[in-house]
């Protein structure tokens, strides 16, 4: 039981469903009593009536008295619908009782009130119902013109049969109404909560960053409230992660003038007269200034592609990113002896991809610098891009230590760094590029370069083109 009471104050079907049943079953049982009430007073009415245009009957046409048989037992009538006249019996000597003594032993079937069961001689004239016999009758005495006393009856039971099948009339279509009513709350209710259930879907599929507001319009009119709530909460959500995002890059951005001004100062200071010593300390001041520039420069990136995408121009041909990251980036990986290549460049084969150049450009800058960095010396690096199933698939695969699986997932997350490496950087890399992913529908998987030596990284970035 408390578990329906559970099911019932959770499920909306239930309640409805329970509620018009119940609303339906009462009002069934209200109109089935108020027709039974209104049919048994006309039926009583009608039966009163009846006896006494039967006595009238009698009383002009001085009709002789028929056997009972005669009277009551029309073929295939119903014995409490048959009616009565009788003589009111004057002794167990009246003709009357006898006659109709000698008949009840011929039809053994006939439930008369006869010399068996007489109408007491004493009753008076009037309508009354009276116990005959053990059944209850409704009986008419009339005197007659002629001075003779005839008893016209009826058993009580025709009118109550009467009211009943009223009643049950009057039931029946409610009865019915039940299930079907059931029937119709249950794909009303089904076919209301579609669109939530597709809501819900849609909500689940959004990313961390797509807080745009929910499509309200096909919402019932019960609903949208609930929504247009939700979609108001999405929008301080979204102002406050902006506000977020603005301060970071508004502070990033304020400490770059300090810092360009210490590098200047650093500088300048290289070219003063100094003790080794103090050229030693200087140097690593300068790289920690150094370190201080390309975390903020990180951090600017990271804000910024964690702002609202611009609407991208003409797609951007990747070949011509790799070139100009490799531009940048060739000093380091010629310092290290890293043997560094695009395959498919002699090919000519490309990929133009729907996004933003300075998107792809992080992204692919990103990848490189880790190439470079986490590769020992000697090391290799192979570019690649190819187009195909309506996706433009990135790689780029180096000879390096590779990152452990377990750390996979963990690597995109900002400001965390795999230690031993011996490297430093700021751990921003990664969340920059998924960010940037991210918001161009485009997935990053981490693999091992080399599956058997279970050495080397092999980052894809797999971009959907416009047309898919
Ligand atoms: N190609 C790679 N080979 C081996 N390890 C890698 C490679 N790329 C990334 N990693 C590991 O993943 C970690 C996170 O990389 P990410 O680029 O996010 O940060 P970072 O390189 O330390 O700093 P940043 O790029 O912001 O200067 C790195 O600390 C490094 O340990
Ligand atoms: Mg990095």
């Amino acid at each position: 039981m408390d578990g329906f009471k559970r099911r019932l104050s959770e499920s909306v079907q239930l309640r409805l469903s329970f509620g018009v049943s119940l609303a339906i079953l009462l009002v069934a049982i209200v109109a089935g009593v108020f027709s039974f009430a209104s049919a048994f007073d006309e039926a009583h009415e009608f039966q009163d009536d009846m006896l006494l245009q039967v006595s009238a009957l009698f009383d002009r046409q001085h009709l002789p008295l028929p056997h009972l048989g005669d009277t009551g037992r029309a073929a295939h009538s119903d014995e409490e619908s048959r009616v009565i006249v009788q003589y009111l019996a004057a002794g167990p000597n009246s003709p009357v009782s006898q006659d109709t003594a000698a008949r009840r032993e011929d039809d053994p079937n006939a439930a008369l009130p006869d010399a068996a069961r007489p109408i007491p001689a004493g009753v008076p004239d009037g309508v009354q119902t009276l116990e005959i016999g053990g059944e209850p009758f409704r009986v008419l005495v009339k005197t007659m013109a002629t001075g003779e006393r005839i008893a016209v009856a009826q058993e009580t039971g025709f009118r109550d049969e009467m009211a009943r099948d009223s009643a049950l009339r009057t039931v029946t279509p409610f009865l019915i109404l039940v299930p079907v009513l059931l029937l119709v709350t249950a794909n009303l209710v089904r076919k209301m909560f579609r669109p939530i259930a597709s809501l819900a879907a849609e909500i689940d599929r959004r990313g961390e960053r797509e807080l745009h507001a929910i499509d309200e319009g096909h919402l019932p009119s019960e609903v949208r409230p609930f929504v247009v709530a939700i979609n108001r909460l999405l929008g301080r959500i979204g102002q406050s992660m902006e506000a977020q995002r603005r301060f970071v890059a508004d502070a990033a951005h304020e400490l770059r003038s300090p810092l360009t001004a210490l590098s200047l100062q650093a500088e300048r200071l290289a070219d003063a007269q100094m003790s080794d010593q103090a050229r030693e300390r200087l140097h690593v001041l300068r790289k920690g200034i150094e370190r201080g520039r390309s975390l903020l420069d990180q951090l600017l990136t990271l804000a910024h592609a964690q702002s609202a995408p611009e609407s991208p121009g003409s797609p951007v041909s990747v070949m011509r990113v790799y070139r100009r990251v490799l531009e940048d980036l060739m000093p380091l990986a010629e310092a290290k002896l890293i043997d560094i290549g695009v395959e498919g460049m002699e090919r000519g084969s490309d990929a133009r991809v729907p996004v933003n150049e300075v998107d792809l450009i992080a992204v692919v800058k990103n990848l490189v610098d880790n190439a470079i960095r986490y590769t020992p010396e000697r090391g290799r690096i192979d570019l690649s891009v190819t187009a195909g199933g309506g996706h433009a698939v990135l790689r780029v695969v180096d000879s390096g230590p590779g990152i452990p699986a377990a750390e996979r997932e963990r690597v995109f997350d900002p400001f965390y760094r795999v230690l031993g490496s011996g490297e430093v950087g700021s751990g921003l890399g990664l969340s920059i590029v998924k960010t940037i992913a991210e918001r161009l529908g485009a997935d990053v998987t981490l693999a091992c370069a080399d599956e058997a030596s279970q050495t080397g990284l092999a980052v894809t970035v797999r971009i959907p083109l416009a047309d898919a």
